[in-house]
């Protein structure tokens, strides 16, 4: 038997007590025990999002709440930019599309930021203030660059568009701030930093998206938020919601809340840091020119093919990272840490990333990573 470790950017380790929450008695989703479950969830996440909204849960996974967004906010023939450095910055414009709405996208270098000022270029261009919304991914999970949310918000607050950030990736785990950051709609999912199964997405709007929301002309259904709030009302979702997880979220939130957002970034930025260290002591390249601390983008060695080095460690160590997505297919190994780590987690990862290269032929001190991770870790 291999001993499995789970270091993959979503779904990410679970808790034991978050696994057990799922599996008590079923409860109707129509009476009172499931409204305190609700209440306790909505509430908190609004905490976690840094918000004075309302947070809606969906079924489904961090695209659903992207598909909302969309469906919600938009009518076809209106203009939107979308900040397109990643597969899911990709992905906000390729529904954009499919909903008829007409994006111009700022393509910025996968592996690098943003750089605001862009933003406010390109929005100024628009002379005739016709841009509806700005669409954005706070982590990038395909580089694991972190944007500047803050900053692109105060660019935005300026405009008559509003601001859509895709947290699915870094939020519960780095600072986050939708009401003070000036942001419209903040969507994410149950399955990274919150330590949870995947299954539930959630997503909060400001006054003014609740405003967009009530005339967009997109067709909606199933993600139509207007449903979610009438039924938000009596703590209930308009459909049958996925009970189970709900209960594993609402455990998993217990823990973060036991933790305390500061202490849980704190962590984060610490493993992090570990993380890089290893990186560079074993002379690989970051791929990120901003990481954001809930995971680390490798490229590794030149003559090692990428899948190649992973699949080997994962069949010979049991460590399973996460690959390449669209045009870094083969290129780099997504090592993450969100959620549920700690410093032996990264242990863990960086020994057996040091096993895998040294069977690939890659010439360097044995011990060189976990020694640089063990140097940031020990001040814990
Ligand atoms: C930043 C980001 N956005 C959106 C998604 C899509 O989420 P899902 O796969 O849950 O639909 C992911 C998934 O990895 C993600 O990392």
């Amino acid at each position: 038997m291999v001993k499995k470790y789970l270091m993959t950017p979503g779904p990410t380790p679970v808790p034991a007590a978050v696994a057990s929450a799922q599996t008590v008695d079923m409860v109707s989703h129509r009476g009172r025990e499931f409204h305190e479950l609700y209440q306790y969830v909505t509430k908190t996440l609004r905490e976690v999002v840094g918000t004075s909204h309302e947070v809606y849960l969906l079924t489904g996974s961090g695209t659903s709440a992207m598909e909302a967004a969309v469906a919600n906010l938009t009518s076809p023939g209106e203009k939107a930019l979308v900040i397109r450095g990643g597969h899911f910055g990709n992905r906000w414009a390729d529904i954009l599309k499919e909903y008829g709405v007409m994006v111009r996208a700022i393509d910025v270098e996968w592996g690098r930021a943003v750089n605001p000022k862009l933003v406010a270029e390109r929005l100024a261009e628009d002379t005739e203030n016709e841009t509806r919304a700005v669409f954005t991914t706070f982590v990038d999970t395909s580089t694991g660059v972190v944007q500047d949310v803050e900053e692109i918000g105060r660019i935005v607050a300026d405009k008559n568009a509003l601001l859509v950030v895709d947290a699915v990736s870094g939020l519960g785990a780095v600072d986050y701030r939708m009401d003070e950051w000036n942001v419209d709609v903040t969507l994410s999912a149950s399955q990274k930093s919150f330590m949870t199964p995947p299954g539930i997405a959630f997503m909060s709007l400001s006054g003014n998206a609740w405003k967009v929301c009530e005339r967009a002309k997109c067709p909606r259904y199933y993600w139509d938020l207007r449903k979610c709030r009438q039924f938000g009302e009596k703590h209930e979702t308009p459909f049958t919601p996925a009970v189970a997880t709900l209960r594993a979220l609402a455990k998993a939130l217990e823990l973060m809340m036991e933790e305390g957002l500061a202490n849980i970034f704190a962590r984060h930025e610490k493993m992090a840091r570990a993380t890089r260290a290893a990186v560079n002591a074993l002379a690989l390249r970051l791929f990120a020119l901003n990481p954001a601390d809930v995971l680390t983008v490798i490229r590794p060695p030149d003559d090692i093919g990428a899948d190649e080095l992973r699949g080997h460690i994962a069949r010979t160590y049991g460590v399973v990272f996460g690959g390449g997505q669209g045009q870094l297919k083969d290129r780099i190994i997504r090592i993450a840490h969100m959620g549920a780590v700690g410093p032996f987690d990264i242990i863990t990862a960086v020994s057996a990333l040091e096993a895998g290269l040294a069977d690939k032929g890659y010439v360097f001190e044995l011990g060189v990573g976990v020694g640089a991770a063990e140097e940031i870790i020990k001040e814990m």
